[in-house]
């Protein structure tokens, strides 16, 4: 797949989603990786639903007041538990590129009250986000879908404060793919087949800009969770939960 037609898959892979507002087989829905307590979740509307892997927000220690943007906000969920800790003086932005899932999302918000947290379609290789605006940066199980990962973390850095964070969970690979299961489209829109070698992923956050990389929390599972074909079994994946810091 060249770069548009994985742009154009990963569209209509979650629009579908969107209409279906639910997960399937995918990694994401796996890795066991998500760690939010049941009395943050059961203050969310019923229709919100998760298709991440870990749990950014544990993790990004939100104060009240702060603006924080989350890179591929699904049907919101992050966004809305955001939204309780950065209270009334504080600002959520949610960006995804698919608007079905921008229209579930804001049906979500409209049925939780949710004054503080908005809602943008748009692309996280191009923010549609001024310059020095956000305090933190969180995204849970998306960067992988991004075919120009290096645009990415060069755009976050480009939005956040000096001293600002990020505070990412996504699927990563601790081995090469096969060929049979990065041809994929449906291992594409599954968070597997685009996504990168840990310590390269880890690299390319280091080159751009960031210091302070460190990985809080990780879940390595097997491919055949997902596949039953004897090549891929042999793939090992892992949900990893990395933050890391814009210097001064
Ligand atoms: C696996 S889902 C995760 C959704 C949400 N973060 C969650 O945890 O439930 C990936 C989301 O990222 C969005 N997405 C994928 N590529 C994107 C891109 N390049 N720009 C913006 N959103 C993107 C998809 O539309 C989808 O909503």
């Amino acid at each position: 797949m060249n770069k548009k037609d994985t742009k154009r898959v990963v569209k209509e892979g979650y629009a579908r989603i969107a209409k279906e507002q639910s997960c399937c087989s995918f990694a994401c829905c796996q890795s066991n990786g998500v760690e939010y307590s049941n009395d943050d979740l059961r203050l969310l509307p019923a229709s919100v639903f998760s298709l991440g892997c870990g749990s950014p927000l544990v993790y990004a220690s939100l104060r009240k007041g702060e603006t924080v943007l989350d890179l591929g906000s699904g049907s919101g969920l992050e966004c809305f538990l955001a939204s309780t800790r950065v209270g009334e003086s504080g600002r959520v932005i949610g960006v995804d590129m698919v608007p079905e899932m921008i229209k579930v999302a804001k049906t979500n918000a409209e049925k939780g009250g949710y004054k503080n947290v908005e809602f943008i379609l748009g692309d996280i290789e191009n923010l549609p986000l001024s310059e020095c605006s956000i305090d933190a940066v969180i995204s849970n199980c998306v960067i992988n879908l991004a075919p120009n990962k290096r645009r990415v973390f060069e755009e976050i850095y480009r939005v956040l404060n000096s001293s600002g964070r990020l505070v990412i969970s996504d699927i990563v690979l601790l081995s090469e793919l096969p060929p049979s299961v990065k041809e994929r489209e449906d291992f594409y829109i599954g968070c597997v087949s685009g996504a990168m070698l840990k310590d390269d992923y880890i690299n390319l956050i280091k080159q751009s800009g960031f210091k302070d990389v460190e990985t809080v929390a990780e879940t390595t599972f097997p491919l055949e969770q997902l596949s039953a074909n004897t090549a891929e079994k042999l793939v090992k994946i892992a949900s990893v939960t990395l933050q890391a810091l814009k210097p001064q």
